[in-house]
C-alpha cells in the first residue's frame, strides 16, 4: 500500500516536473572575450534572435578579457551539455585548445569576430578588420592632407582584430610619405588602458606634436582623448549607436570618424540555427561595414535610432508573451496538481473502503468458526425459536462484545444442521422449520451473522466431517461421500478440492 502511494506521489510529480518545462530543444553557449557596451549590444541581438525560434536556451560567459577564464568557461559550457558554442576568442594563441576540444567533441562551433590559431570551428562570421584598418587609414590621409603626425593606439596584443586593423592601416598609409606614426601605443581595447599608455607616453614626449589619434576602437581612442585634450583628432573603429555609442561621439565632434563594426547577434543565431538543423550554411560570412564621418553621423544615428526603438518594442512584446506564457504554465501545473490531488484521493477511499470490507469478512470468518467450534456446554441456553438476532451486521468489536443471542443461534443452527448432515435430501426449508423460522428468516439471519448462505454452510459442515472421516475411519472416498449426504462422489470429490485444494484420496496420503 505505501509503495502504491509512492508511486502515485511519483507519477503526479513527474507529470509537474514535465508541465513546468525545461525542456530546451537546443542548447547555446556564448563565450565572449570581454563585457562592455559592443558585448552587451551583441548579447541582447542573440537573445533576440533566440525569440524567433521555439526552445532554444541561451547560455552566456564573460571572460573579462582573460584567456584563463575564457578557456575555464568553455569547458563549463561543455561540461553542461550545450549543443553549439559561439566564441569570441581573446586571443589568438591561447583559446584554441580549448575550441578544439569543444570542436573535437562534435560540438558545432561558430568562431565570430576574433579568430583562432586553429581550423576546427564550423563556420566564422565576422566584418573584415584588416580591410577596416585600411579604410580607416585612407581617411586619416586624407584628413591630414597626406601630411602629419599619428599616434597609434592598438588593441590587446594578440587578439586578431588588433592585428588585421593595425596591417590594414599600415599599408594604407604606406604610400602617403607625410603621415608618420610617432608610436603605436597597448590600449588592449578599454578606455583606461588607452588612457594610462597615452598619458606615460605623453609625460615622456611633451615636445612631440601629434595630429590624429587612431584608435583600435572608439573605447580606445577616447581614453587618448582623456590624456591628450581636445586640439588632437581622434579616430576609432565599432561605431556603436546609442548614448556615448561611436555614433553619437562623431555627431557631437568627440571623435572626427569611427567605423560600424556590426554586432549582428541574430544573424549569428540563425547560423546557429541552420548548423543545428542541418539546412546549408556559409562556412565563412563577412559582415558589412560602413565609415562614420560628420558627414553621415547624424542620419546613421536617426536610423540607428529607428532600429533600436523597434528592437525595444519587440523586446517588450516578447516580455509580454513571456509572461502570458509563464501564467499558462502556471496555470497548467495548478490544473495537474488539482487532477493529481483528486486521483489520490480516489484511490486512498477505494483502498479504504476495500480494506474496510475485507476487515469486516475476517471478523465474520472469525465470529462464525469460534462459535462453530464452540463446545455445545460452553454455548449459553437456546431459546425458543433460536432466540432473536437483533443486529443484521456483525460489530467490528464483535469478537468480545457480540452478543449471547448471536452465539446461541449459531451454535443452535449447527447442531440443526449436524443433525441432517448424512440427509441428502435436506432442503433449506426443513432446516428453518427445526429453527422455528421460514425459510427467508432463515437465510436473511445466517447471512447476516456468518455472511454465508445455510446452503453454504451445510455444504462446508458435510466437507467437514468428511474430513473427519476420511482421517479416522477406513470408508471409501465414496462411502464417505454418502455419509455426509453427497448423492454423486464425483461432485463431492469437486466440492471438497475447491474447499481444501486436494482430493480427498490425498488426505490419507
Ligand atoms: C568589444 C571590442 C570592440 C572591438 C572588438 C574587437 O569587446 O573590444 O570594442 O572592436 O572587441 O574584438
Amino acid at each position: 500500500m505505501r509503495k502504491f502511494f509512492l508511486l502515485t506521489i511519483i507519477v503526479i510529480a513527474a507529470m509537474l516536473v514535465s508541465c513546468a518545462g525545461g525542456n530546451a530543444k537546443y542548447r547555446i553557449g556564448v563565450s565572449q572575450c570581454s563585457a562592455d557596451i559592443w558585448r552587451d549590444k551583441q548579447n541582447a541581438e542573440l537573445k533576440m534572435g533566440a525569440y524567433f525560434h521555439e526552445n532554444i536556451e541561451m547560455k552566456f560567459a564573460a571572460a573579462y578579457d582573460s584567456d584563463e577564464r575564457q578557456v575555464q568557461q568553455i569547458d563549463s559550457l561543455m561540461d553542461d551539455g550545450i549543443d553549439l558554442l559561439i566564441v569570441a576568442p581573446n586571443q589568438v594563441q591561447t583559446i584554441s585548445p580549448a575550441i578544439d576540444r569543444a570542436y573535437d567533441k562534435g560540438i558545432p562551433v561558430i568562431v565570430f569576430e576574433r579568430k583562432t590559431s586553429s581550423q576546427k570551428y564550423t563556420a566564422f562570421i565576422s566584418a573584415d578588420n584588416y580591410e577596416m584598418g585600411r579604410v580607416m587609414g585612407e581617411y586619416i590621409v586624407s584628413r591630414l592632407h597626406g601630411e602629419g603626425t599619428v599616434l597609434e593606439i592598438k588593441g590587446l596584443e594578440g587578439s586578431s582584430p588588433s592585428i588585421e586593423r593595425h596591417n590594414g592601416f599600415m599599408d594604407a598609409i604606406k604610400n602617403a610619405p607625410g603621415i608618420k606614426v610617432v608610436a603605436s601605443l597597448q590600449g588592449d581595447w578599454t578606455e583606461q588602458r588607452a588612457y594610462e599608455s597615452t598619458q606615460q607616453w605623453f609625460l615622456n614626449n611633451k615636445d612631440v606634436r601629434v595630429d590624429l589619434v587612431f584608435g583600435a576602437n572608439d573605447r580606445t581612442a577616447m581614453g587618448a582623448r582623456k590624456a591628450l585634450g581636445e586640439d588632437v583628432l581622434y579616430c576609432g573603429i565599432d561605431g556603436l549607436p546609442g548614448e556615448s555609442g561611436g555614433i553619437q561621439l562623431v555627431r557631437d565632434s568627440l571623435l572626427d570618424a569611427s567605423y560600424i563594426y556590426p554586432t549582428h547577434g541574430d544573424q549569428i543565431i540563425e547560423l546557429a540555427v541552420n548548423i543545428l538543423e542541418g539546412r546549408p550554411y556559409e562556412k565563412e560570412t563577412l559582415l558589412m561595414s560602413a565609415l562614420v564621418t560628420r558627414d553621415n553621423a547624424k542620419v546613421l544615428l536617426m536610423e540607428s535610432e529607428e532600429i533600436m526603438r523597434q528592437a525595444n518594442q519587440l523586446e517588450s512584446l516578447h516580455k509580454k508573451a513571456d509572461n502570458y506564457l509563464h501564467k499558462l504554465d502556471t496555470q497548467r501545473i495548478i490544473n495537474w496538481l488539482a487532477i493529481g490531488i483528486i486521483v489520490l484521493f480516489i484511490v486512498v477511499f477505494v483502498l479504504f473502503y476495500l480494506y474496510h470490507l475485507r476487515k469486516i469478512a475476517l471478523q465474520r470468518e472469525r465470529v462464525v468458526s469460534t462459535l462453530w467450534n464452540m463446545k455445545p456446554e460452553d454455548v449459553p441456553e437456546v431459546a425458543e425459536g433460536g432466540g432473536d438476532i437483533e443486529r443484521p451486521e456483525v460489530a467490528e468489536d464483535a469478537e468480545v462484545n457480540e452478543p449471547v443471542a448471536v452465539s446461541q443461534f449459531i451454535t443452535r443452527f449447527k447442531e440443526v444442521i449436524e443433525a441432517h448432515l448424512e440427509d441428502s435430501e435436506v432442503s433449506v426449508e426443513d432446516l428453518a422449520a427445526d429453527m422455528n423460522l421460514s425459510r427467508v428468516q432463515l437465510y436473511r439471519k445466517v447471512k447476516a451473522v456468518t455472511g454465508s448462505s445455510p446452503v453454504e454452510l451445510l455444504r462446508t459442515a458435510r466437507l467437514n466431517r468428511a474430513y473427519q472421516l476420511l482421517l479416522t475411519s477406513d470408508k471409501s472416498v465414496s462411502e464417505v461421500a454418502y455419509a455426509v449426504g453427497f448423492t454423486a462422489p464425483s461432485y463431492f470429490t469437486k466440492c471438497f478440492k475447491e474447499e481444501y485444494g486436494m482430493v480427498p484420496g490425498d488426505v490419507r496420503k
